[in-house]
């Protein structure tokens, strides 16, 4: 139940990085009981205020009370003291520990007399809490060893275990299955219940719709207004958050295809692709949908490369070729955007500027074989332009950029090589209702100008929007290819669960 005063109050919070003002006076309230959802485009603010809040940034000014007192929060240990727990936007477990020694890391109970950590009981009291969210995985095994989706679910686990009364979730389920969102939904009621209150950020409208009470909006690091959701629209939120209303999400150009670029024959690599092949026309865009495990990456990291194939044929132009690196494929035409950013895509500790270019330095070399800086940096601000990636400069750390931007500066890096067939997974994750239409407007300038693209989605509406194809997969298999005009999500999820009827 919803409780009469708030739990949190924030208000005119302010926080400046070197040439950003992140946030401009903004306020909150959440109350025990409720879910509020913190809105806002990449880039608006909203992780930065979430990381004062838990104590990971210290503000410029304003004033955060937590069940009516002051509070300074000075620290991480601060914040979990008062009761803040925070699952981050970006995964923080650590690979090579086990699951359990991640749910309890800093929190182990040792032995009195040995100082030797019970094993046994932290593997029950691991299982305790990931029965609590439904998550089946193996406590003792290598956190390396389990999916993205399983590794969210830790943190989740690992927030449950602090007793926190404020809950932040920055973007929880943008690597969970459908299946796995549900579960954490039940969660997040029995939480409620409980009489905590959650702080929920999404830029998934839906999940906003299903599990959130109120939503605060922010824009440009101020603070735009309130709403309660049941009497609001899509339309409102997205009108708050971008400042305008938003026209046609999805801009479907009839494909002009003529020739095959891309060909794959009887792709086979372990268990994962079991004898896949599709080919992609010139000016197309072939989505790909299936359900997480389906097969669809690993189908893109055998075209790319990164996995050996043990047996098929690619195809480039009706031209057998031969690829047995990333490099490979990259000299064949073909680049891959991976849906992991972080661990894949990018270097935290390096400039956007030189993320952009780094695997394309070739580009920018004169006939001495030195870097022409000019070239190079014209094309960065050019393509920053271009896809809007929000930076006070080139130079900004790429781990400074709000995560959404990451993507953007990322989908840059491969765009500028100017592949023939361009695969990218999940493209649109994390990244805000506006920029996302950017997204495929480029995707369609692309596929004009005669590119092939493959575009591996969980977002359905994102498939059917945009594709002139559908394959869909399952167990490593094509179940379906499905014409833009006959798509439909009926369709798309019989294919994808391979049932006949
Ligand atoms: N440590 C930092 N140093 C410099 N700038 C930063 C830092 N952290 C965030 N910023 C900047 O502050 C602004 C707000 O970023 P923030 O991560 O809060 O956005 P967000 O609303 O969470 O966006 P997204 O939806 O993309 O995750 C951005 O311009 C970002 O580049
Ligand atoms: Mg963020």
């Amino acid at each position: 139940m919803r409780e009469c005063k708030p739990i949190l109050q924030m208000e005119g919070i302010v926080k400046s990085f070197p040439g950003v003002k992140a946030l401009d006076g903004v306020k909150l309230s959440a109350y025990g009981g409720e879910v509020l959802a913190l809105l806002g485009e990449n880039g608006a603010g909203k992780s930065t205020l979430m990381k004062i809040l838990s104590g990971v940034y210290k503000k410029n000014s304003g004033k955060i009370t937590i069940d009516g007192e002051e509070v300074e929060l000075k620290s991480i240990k601060e914040a979990e003291e008062l009761g803040v727990a925070i699952i981050h936007q970006e995964l923080s477990v650590l690979p090579n520990l086990t699951v359990a020694e991640n749910i309890f890391l800093g929190n182990e109970k040792v032995n009195k007399y040995t100082r030797k950590i019970n094993k046994k009981l932290l593997k029950d009291r691991s299982q305790r809490f990931l029965e609590q969210i439904g998550c089946k995985v193996n406590p003792e095994i290598l956190v390396k060893d389990i999916s993205v989706g399983d590794q969210q679910m830790i943190e989740i686990a690992k927030a449950l275990t602090k007793n926190s009364k404020i809950i932040i979730m920055d973007e929880p389920t943008t690597a969970l299955t459908e299946v796995e969102t549900k579960k954490l939904f039940e969660v997040i009621k029995k939480l409620k219940k409980k009489g905590i209150a959650i702080i929920y950020i999404s830029h998934r409208m839906e999940e906003i719709f299903t599990i959130c009470d109120k939503v605060t909006v922010l824009r440009d690091g101020k603070y735009v207004g309130e709403a309660i959701t049941k009497d609001a629209t899509e339309d409102d939120l997205i009108a708050m958050m971008v400042g305008r209303k938003l026209k046609e999400q999805f801009p479907y150009k009839k494909a002009k295809s003529k020739n095959t670029l891309l060909k794959v024959e009887n792709l086979k690599y372990k268990n994962k692709v079991n004898g896949v092949s599709f080919e992609v026309k010139s000016g197309e865009i072939l989505g790909v949908a299936g359900l997480m495990g389906s097969g669809r990456t690993e189908t893109a990291k055998v075209i790319f490369g990164e996995y050996k194939k043990d047996n098929g044929e690619i195809l480039i132009e009706g031209k057998k070729v031969k690829i047995n690196s990333p490099k490979d494929a990259i000299q064949n035409g073909i680049c891959y955007l991976s849906e992991d950013r972080k661990t894949e895509g990018l270097i935290l500790g390096m400039s956007v500027g030189h993320n952009m270019t780094i695997s394309n330095l070739k580009n920018y070399e004169n006939a001495l074989k030195k870097i022409d800086k000019n070239k190079e940096q014209n094309d960065i601000e050019k393509y920053i332009n271009k896809l809007s990636v929000k930076t006070p400069s080139s130079k900004q750390l790429m781990k400074n950029l709000s995560g959404g931007n990451q993507q953007k500066a990322i989908l840059a890096k491969w765009i500028m090589l100017s592949p023939k067939v361009l695969i990218i997974d999940e493209p649109t994750r994390g990244i805000d209702v506006g920029a996302k239409k950017e997204i495929y407007d480029i995707l369609n300038q692309l596929k004009e100008s005669g590119k092939a693209i493959i575009m591996i989605s969980s977002d359905m509406a994102e498939v059917l929007g945009i594709s002139d194809r559908i394959m869909v997969m399952h167990e490593g298999k094509v179940t379906g290819m499905i014409k833009h005009e006959e798509a439909n999500q009926e369709l798309i999820m019989k294919c994808a669960v391979a049932t006949n009827e």
